[in-house]
């Protein structure tokens, strides 16, 4: 196990991979595949390991995505943007705010890179990633060839898309994603926490969101974390009501995916069941957020599990609702279960 992971998770937890390469640029993939055959195991593609939880070691090989660059392209319509894996996701927002190009502005200050971006179809306040991707730049192992996946066919979902699977995973290693931002901006404030703010220009969300999520997300250098740990849980009607007998005002969503259902708020559902700002000793969650589980100083991985497994077990119990995480699980094959 040569290779630390610890800077290359969020959560900040001491563990290793058998072996490990940080990719700056193309030249350096045939060293990569050098790497994992040699190795003979699988591997892993990481950018700032901000929506991962490490079980322990990974017995596998790592590889770092930090390709770099953006390129910026228009038609009469449209602006693209390019931008390499590697790149912060962030980065790109403030970047394009800065050029007066608008649409990312709700999805300021998401951790995590680029490469990242479309595995989870990362979300905010009512705008995802799918809603501006063009295509999806992947280099395909299969036929050793680059490729571009167009957004229709990356079959986005609420935190989900084709690059999630097992097979995709072992297969893609995304090298870039381009960005199409219509020139006639509107602005996307239906969200609750944007609708009552009179929020008319693209700054003004901008500021809006970048202050809310600095309240409500912990920085990792400070406290460790990877965002809302779990998906917000999707119900039949029936649990609702029963969950609305005892509180009348619980938020509730539709669920894109089916109509028949709805979306709960985990958040809400973890405060109510008393687990905000909860503290088992290393791991617990985060006070002005529920769904974030932290890592309070030194957990071990094990540490946090427990933390995420008590906070399912308490909901449960509450409410009779299971929470599925939204962070990838890696044990010491691969991608796992909590
Ligand atoms: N709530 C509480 N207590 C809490 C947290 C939330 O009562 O401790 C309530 C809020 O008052 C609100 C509801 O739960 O009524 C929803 O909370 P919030 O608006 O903060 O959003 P969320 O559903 O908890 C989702 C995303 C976030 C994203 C926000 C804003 C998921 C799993 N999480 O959180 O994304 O920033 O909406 O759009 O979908 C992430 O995925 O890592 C992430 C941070």
């Amino acid at each position: 196990m040569s290779f630390s992971l610890k800077p290359y998770n969020t959560f900040g937890l001491d563990v290793r991979a058998r072996d490990g390469i940080v990719v700056r640029d193309f030249a350096m993939f045939p060293a990569a595949f050098d790497k994992i055959r040699k190795n003979g195991t699988g591997f892993i593609t990481l950018g700032h390991g901000s929506d991962v939880l490490f079980k322990g070691d990974y017995d596998g090989t790592v590889i770092v995505n930090r390709l770099m660059g953006v390129e910026f392209n228009e038609d009469a319509n449209t602006y693209y943007v390019k931008a390499q894996a590697g790149e912060t996701f962030h980065d790109i927002v403030a970047l394009t705010m800065k050029k007066g190009i608008y649409g990312l502005e709700n999805l300021a200050m998401i951790p995590g890179t680029v490469g990242g971006a479309p595995v989870q179809n990362i979300g905010a306040y009512g705008v995802s990633l799918s809603d501006f991707c063009r295509y999806v730049e992947v280099l395909d192992l299969v036929t050793g060839k680059v490729d571009r996946i167009m957004g229709r066919d990356c079959g986005f979902g609420y935190r989900t898309s084709v690059f999630r699977t097992p097979e995709n995973q072992a297969r893609y290693i995304i090298t870039a994603v381009e960005l199409a931002l219509p020139k006639d901006w509107k602005p996307e404030t239906s969200y609750n926490a944007l609708s009552s703010q009179n929020l008319e220009t693209p700054e003004a969300i901008y500021d809006f969101v970048c202050s809310t999520r600095k309240i409500k997300l912990p920085d990792p250098k400070v406290l460790g974390n990877a965002g809302s740990f779990f998906r917000n849980p999707v119900v039949s009607r029936e649990t609702l009501a029963l969950i609305q007998k005892t509180f009348e005002n619980v938020p509730h969503y539709p669920a894109e995916s089916n109509p028949e259902m709805v979306k709960l708020a985990a958040g809400w559902l973890i405060d109510q069941a008393g687990c905000r700002g909860l503290n088992l000793g290393t791991a617990g969650t985060y006070r002005n957020q529920a769904l974030v589980l932290v890592n309070y100083g030194g957990a071990t991985p094990d540490d946090l599990v427990n933390a995420a497994k008590h906070v399912q077990t308490r909901v449960e119990d509450a409410f009779g609702v299971h929470l599925d995480p939204e962070v990838r699980i890696y044990g010491e094959k691969g991608e796992c279960q909590l």
